[in-house]
This record gives C-alpha cells, sequence and structure tokens, in this order.
C-alpha cells in the first residue's frame, strides 16, 4: 500500500469524528477500549522546562485542531529525541525509533493505523495499548507523573523525523 493510501483510511475515522464538530476540540479516543478522554488536570500541560504548566501555543492548537505544530520544527524536534531517551521510549523503540524489544515508530504502517495521524498517535501513547505499553500521559501510569501533552508532541515530532516524510499532520488545515 502506498504511504498516501494508508494514511487516508487512518484518517477516515478521524475525519468522522470532526466533522461533527468543525469548530470544537479535538475529541480523544483510548486506543486500549475506543473511550472518550478528556485532558483537564493543569499539571498535564506545559513547557516541562518552565514548570508553569502554562498551555504552550502547541498544546493550544492540538487540543483545537489537532496539528502539532512542533513537526519540523527542529528545536522542538531535538527536545522531543531527548524526552524520547527521558522516558525510555529508546529501550523499546530503539534510538531512532525504528524498533527493538517493541516495534519501530516511523511507519509508513502501524499496528494502529490511527498513529499515521498526530491525535492517533498522540492518543496510542497517552493512554498506552492493551499489547504491552502503559500509557505515558501525565497522571496515567502513577498520579503525579507522566509526559506533559507538550513534550509528548515534541516527542512524537522527533518520531515523524525518522520516517520518510510522514508528518501526521497530512489531513489537518
Ligand atoms: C517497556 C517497553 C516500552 C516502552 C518503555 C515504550 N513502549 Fe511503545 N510500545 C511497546 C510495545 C511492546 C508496543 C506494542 C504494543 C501493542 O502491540 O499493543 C508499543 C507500541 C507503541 C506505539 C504504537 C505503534 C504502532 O505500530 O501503532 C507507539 C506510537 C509507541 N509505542 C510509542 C512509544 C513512546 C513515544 C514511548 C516513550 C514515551 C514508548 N512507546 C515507550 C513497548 C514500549
Amino acid at each position: 500500500m502506498s504511504i498516501n493510501k494508508i494514511v487516508a483510511s487512518a484518517l477516515v475515522g478521524a475525519a468522522v469524528s470532526f466533522a461533527g464538530f468543525a469548530q470544537a476540540d479535538v475529541v480523544f479516543t483510548k486506543t486500549t477500549d475506543g473511550t472518550k478522554f478528556e485532558i483537564s488536570d493543569p499539571k498535564a500541560f506545559g513547557d516541562t522546562k518552565k514548570k508553569d504548566n502554562v498551555k504552550t501555543a502547541a498544546e493550544i492548537e492540538f487540543l483545537k485542531t489537532g496539528k502539532n505544530i512542533y513537526v519540523g520544527d527542529a528545536k522542538a524536534e531535538k527536545r522531543g529525541k531527548k524526552r524520547f531517551g527521558y522516558w525510555s521510549c529508546t529501550q523499546c523503540h530503539g534510538p531512532t525509533a525504528k524498533g527493538q524489544v517493541g516495534p519501530g515508530l516511523v511507519g509508513p504502517t502501524f499496528k494502529y493505523p490511527k498513529d499515521a495521524t498526530n491525535v492517533g498517535m498522540f492518543e496510542t501513547i497517552w493512554f498506552g495499548t492493551n499489547g504491552g505499553m502503559g500509557g505515558k500521559g501525565y497522571g496515567v501510569m502513577a498520579p503525579d507523573d507522566g509526559m506533559t501533552v507538550d513534550e509528548l508532541l515534541k516527542t512524537i515530532a522527533w518520531v515523524r523525523t525518522n520516517g520518510k516524510g510522514l508528518t501526521g499532520n497530512e489531513e489537518v488545515k
């Protein structure tokens, strides 16, 4: 299958969930059981370096449209690479996210096809999967621990740099 076809099929689901809420925020769905979730704890947001829990511009944009503005932003991607190491993603997915104990993350095919989109990959990492990966989002694995939305967006942006041109933003305006 071509990258375009895979992205297109992954996005049919996303498009359906967006259709009814043209102006509304993105509705997140757990990869584990398909139920919806919201991120409401203020501590789940903010630039980890600043530790102020103030929503970043990237977080505001992502929650509204699903676009990850860090994709293609070299500084953010560099920071994302560091977070990939800090949260031990490297141990299971390898130093260039191409797979080790865990699967490769660069596509173009994914076990969870929605991971071709940034919203989909975010959902998979935030709440984890049923097949061996625990959620990494703030408060999911342990109270008062886990990644902020901002740092996960940076991490995903870096993961995308290791692939062959998939940005995950293909379907968002
Ligand atoms: C303890 C090992 C381990 C760690 C640490 C880990 N993962 Fe995973 N990850 C896995 C395994 C195993 C799977 C496959 C899960 C499944 O099949 O349901 C997976 C699946 C994934 C997927 C879905 C891939 C697909 O093909 O759909 C993504 C995305 C992902 N991991 C990202 C991350 C990121 C980012 C981190 C760090 C924040 C991380 N993982 C940390 C083991 C790990």
